[in-house]
């Protein structure tokens, strides 16, 4: 394992997927052990899949108990229901919900169906606050940079919002769905200063098809182009990357 020991953010670049996952599982367990009634911020995408299995192996062999835990969801698909297997709602409940101890009402996800996604944003951000904010949000990246679905242009300080998915994102996410026409071109997402609120950030990223990003995030000036290079001024960020995600900035995880 190569790390990095300057402060914000942390680099930590293992050898591939399965490890990230365990590592990652890791420092959600940290958390959760530390703080029982831990708020914890998670994300879907096939990045975080494996982490979640770890976290249900856990769960079982720890006893570790989710019952006080509260979560808090990036992102769903807009004019999606919530009961649709291409929601990010069933996708949580597929991946992790069903197979741990939390109680649903604990759970918070954003409403894709809801006619009046501007009072549905207003209420998340409301609802985020209530709760005392988030300790530790799991966050992926995708192939343009995009956290959450806050795309290229989003700035510093969006918040909750419905957002219009970038034609780059459509066609990466074209992979879950039958044909890409199927893909919704719409989706309410957490802003980045909602992100950027939570105490601690542990980005995951794996495979070549993150590099470009993952080399934006760390090395491009930090700004809009690039949402994740926000990620560089939080104080307690860590970018966790398999080698291959690593591929075009080795030397930062040097
Ligand atoms: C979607 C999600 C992001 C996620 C991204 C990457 O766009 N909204 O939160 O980071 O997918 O997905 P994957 O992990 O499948 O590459």
């Amino acid at each position: 394992m190569a790390k990095n020991t300057s402060k914000s953010p942390q680099k930590i670049c293992l050898k591939n997927k399965i490890e990230v996952a365990k590592f990652s599982s890791e420092m959600i367990d940290q958390q959760l052990f530390m703080n029982k009634n831990s708020v914890i911020g998670l994300a879907t995408g096939s990045t975080p899949h494996q982490t979640y299995r770890e976290l249900i192996k856990i769960h079982v062999s720890r006893q570790r108990s989710w019952a006080q835990v509260k979560t808090v969801n990036l992102d769903e698909y807009y004019g999606v229901h919530r009961n649709n297997t291409q929601s990010y709602n069933y996708y949580m409940h597929m991946q992790l919900f069903n197979y741990i101890d939390i109680r649903k009402c604990n759970i918070l996800l954003p409403n894709g169906t809801t006619s009046d996604p501007i009072a549905e944003a207003k209420n998340y951000e409301k609802k985020i606050t209530d709760i005392g904010g988030i300790d530790l949000w799991l966050i992926g990246i995708g192939s343009n940079g995009h956290i959450g679905f806050n795309e290229p242009g989003s700035s510093r300080k969006s918040r909750t919002r419905l957002v219009n998915l970038s034609d780059t994102t459509i066609t990466d996410n074209s992979r879950f769905f039958d044909k890409e026409i199927d893909v919704p071109t719409q989706a309410i997402t957490v802003g980045i200063a909602t992100i950027m609120e939570a105490r601690k950030i542990l980005l995951l990223a794996t495979g070549k098809n993150k590099s470009r990003a993952i080399n934006a995030a760390l090395n491009e000036p930090i700004g809009p182009n690039c949402p994740a290079s926000f990620l560089r001024q939080h104080p307690d960020c860590t970018f966790l990357v398999d080698e291959a995600a690593a591929e075009l900035c080795k030397s930062d995880f040097s």
